[in-house]
C-alpha cells in the first residue's frame, strides 16, 4: 500500500529510493530545518553544474551524492506558494525513477497548508490506475515521507489525497463495470466504511416518485438508472450543505448520437457524482461540523429502442415539463430530478457538480471551470477555489437567455439560443429548479479529465479537479 507519514530527523541520512529538495531562486537548495548546510551545499553544487531552474515543477536529477538516498531529485519551488509547492511536488514525483519503495520529500513546510499541499502533489502526482493492467506488479507501492510535517497535516492531507484518488478510480473505471447500479453499491460500500448514510432509489422508485429526467435519460440502457441520498449529519451542525453530482456513467449523446471521437471520453461525465459522494465522505471523516449531503443523479445515456426521442417531453420531480430536443443535453435532466429533490429538505445552500456542456471548454479551456448561480454563493465557490489553488473563474447567467429555453409545447426545452453560451444556458435551465434555495453551479466539463500530458498533480485522465474546492466551501461554512 503507498502511505504517507512525516519524520522529524535529519532527512540526509533515511534511507530511499529518492529524496526530494527544492531549488529557490536564488540558487540555493530550498531551505528544510531537516536538512543540513553540508547536505544543501553538496547537492546545490551538482544541481547548479546541471542548471537547475527555480521555475515551480522544474525537475532536476542528481545521483544521491552525500545523502542516504539513491539519487536526489531538486524541484524549482518558485515562489514557494501553496500552488508552487504542489507542482514541485507534483512534477518531482514522477521523476523518482522505477517503482520506489521510498520516498522522502524535503521540501520547504513551514505551513500546515504548505505541508498538504506538498503530500497532495506527491502522492497524487504520482497516483496510477492500473487496476486494468494484468501484470500483477504493475501498481507501484511507495513509503512516501513529508519530513518536517505535523501530525494534523499529515491527517488531513491523507483525507483529501483518498478522496482525490477515489475520485479518480471511479471516473477511470471503464463503463463497462461502473454503471448506475454498480455506482450506487460502491457508495454504499464507501458510505458505511465512512459512516454516513446511504439511501438508493432504484428505477421502480424513480418511477414511483415522478423522477422523469433521470428516468428519461436513463431508460435507454439495460442498466437501470439510480438515485443516491449520501447524508452526513454531525451533531450540532448548524449548516447544512446539498451537493448534486451528474452521474452520466457513459454518454454517448443517445439519439441524438456523439460522433466518435466526442465520445472517446464520456467515461469521466459521472465525474460530478463521484466528487459529491467523496466531498460527503472527506467531510465525515474530518468531522467538519457542518451537515453535508451529496445527490448522485446516476443514468447511462444509451442510444437504443428504448431510448427517450427527440422532442419527447418528460416531466421533472415536482411537476415541470421538459421537451428534450436533444437527448445528448441529458446532464441538465437528471441534475433538474437532483436539484429539485436536494433543495425539498430546505438546505441553506446547493451546490451541483456537472461535466455538463462542451461550450465550458471553448470559453474557458481545460484548465479553468465555470462557476455559476446566486451571486453570493458563485463568489463564495470562486473564492473557495483560490484558497484552495484551483482554476474557476465567475461567470453570468444573463437574462437574454432566458426566452431560449421556452418550449413550444412544455414549460421548457433542453436546448437553448444556438447562437453560443451554451454553458450560460445550461445554468440558466438549472435555476429553474432550486426555487429560492441559494445555489451555486459549477461546470467542470474539460477540467475533470486530463486529455493532455501530467501536470503538477494531475497525471493523465481522471484530475480530481473541484473535490479541493468543494471541501475548503464547506470548511468555510462551518466556521461562518
Ligand atoms: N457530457 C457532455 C458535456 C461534455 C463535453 C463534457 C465535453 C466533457 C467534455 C454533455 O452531456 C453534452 O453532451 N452537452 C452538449 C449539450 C448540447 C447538446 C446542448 C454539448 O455541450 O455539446
Ligand atoms: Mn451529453
Ligand atoms: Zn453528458
Amino acid at each position: 500500500m503507498t502511505s504517507l507519514t512525516t519524520a522529524q530527523e535529519s532527512v540526509a541520512s533515511i534511507d530511499a529510493d529518492a529524496l526530494i529538495v527544492g531549488w529557490a531562486a536564488d540558487g540555493s537548495v530550498a531551505a528544510h530545518p531537516l536538512l543540513s548546510d553540508e547536505a544543501r551545499e553538496a547537492i546545490a553544487a551538482g544541481a547548479a553544474a546541471l542548471d537547475a531552474s527555480s521555475k515551480a515543477g522544474k525537475v532536476t536529477v542528481l545521483p544521491g551524492v552525500g545523502v542516504a538516498a539513491r539519487r536526489v531529485v531538486v524541484v524549482g519551488v518558485g515562489d514557494a506558494t501553496t500552488e508552487d509547492l504542489r507542482t514541485a511536488a507534483g512534477e518531482a514525483s514522477r521523476a523518482v525513477g522505477k517503482k520506489p519503495a521510498a520516498v522522502v520529500v524535503a521540501l520547504p513546510v513551514e505551513s500546515d497548508e504548505a505541508a498538504v499541499a506538498v503530500a497532495q502533489g506527491a502522492l497524487l502526482g504520482a497516483y496510477a490506475f492500473t487496476d486494468y493492467k494484468s501484470d500483477e506488479d504493475a501498481a507501484t507501492d511507495t513509503a512516501w515521507t513529508v519530513a518536517g510535517a505535523s501530525d494534523a497535516a499529515i491527517a488531513r492531507a491523507q483525507i483529501l489525497i483518498a478522496a482525490a484518488a477515489g475520485i479518480r478510480d471511479l471516473v477511470n473505471t471503464p463503463p463497462l463495470d461502473l454503471f448506475p447500479g454498480s455506482f450506487a453499491e460502491i457508495a454504499q460500500q464507501l458510505g458505511a466504511a465512512a459512516g454516513v448514510e446511504v439511501k438508493v432509489w432504484e428505477a421502480q422508485d424513480l418511477a414511483n416518485e415522478g423522477f422523469g429526467g433521470i428516468l428519461g435519460v436513463g431508460m435507454g440502457s439495460s442498466r437501470l438508472p439510480r438515485l443516491v441520498r449520501v447524508g452526513y449529519a454531525p451533531e450540532g451542525a448548524t449548516q447544512t450543505v446539498a451537493l448534486v453530482g451528474k452521474g452520466i456513467t457513459f454518454d454517448t449523446g443517445g439519439i441524438s448520437l456523439k460522433p466518435s471521437k466526442s465520445m472517446e471520453t464520456m467515461k469521466s461525465d459521472m465525474t460530478g457524482a463521484a466528487t459529491v459522494l467523496h466531498a460527503v465522505i472527506a467531510a465525515a471523516r474530518a468531522e467538519l461540523p457542518v451537515a453535508v449531503t451529496a445527490w448522485l443523479c446516476l443514468a447511462e445515456n444509451m442510444p437504443s429502442a428504448t431510448a427517450q426521442r427527440p422532442s419527447d417531453v418528460i416531466r421533472i420531480y415536482g411537476g415541470k415539463t421538459v421537451e428534450v430536443l436533444n437527448t445528448d443535453a441529458e446532464g441538465r435532466l437528471v441534475m433538474a430530478d437532483g436539484l429539485v429533490k436536494a433543495c425539498e429538505e430546505d438546505p441553506d445552500v446547493v451546490l451541483d457538480v456537472a461535466t455538463l456542456t462542451g461550450a465550458q471548454g471553448a470559453a474557458l479551456g481545460t484548465r479553468t471551470s465555470g462557476v455559476m448561480g446566486t451571486e453570493a454563493i458563485r463568489d463564495e465557490v470562486v473564492a473557495a477555489a483560490g484558497e484552495a489553488d484551483e482554476l474557476m473563474w465567475p461567470m453570468p447567467l444573463p437574462e437574454h437567455l432566458r426566452a431560449g429555453i421556452d418550449s413550444k409545447v412544455a414549460d421548457l426545452q433542453n436546448m437553448g439560443d444556438p447562437q453560443g453560451g451554451g454553458m450560460l444556458t445550461a445554468g440558466i435551465f438549472l435555476r429553474e429548479f432550486v426555487g429560492d434555495t441559494p445555489w451555486g453551479h459549477l461546470d467542470i466539463a474539460r477540467p475533470a479529465y486530463n486529455e493532455g500530458k501530467p501536470w503538477a498533480e494531475n497525471v493523465a485522465g481522471a484530475t480530481g479537479h473541484s473535490l479541493r474546492t468543494l471541501f475548503r466551501f464547506l470548511e468555510n461554512r462551518a466556521q461562518a
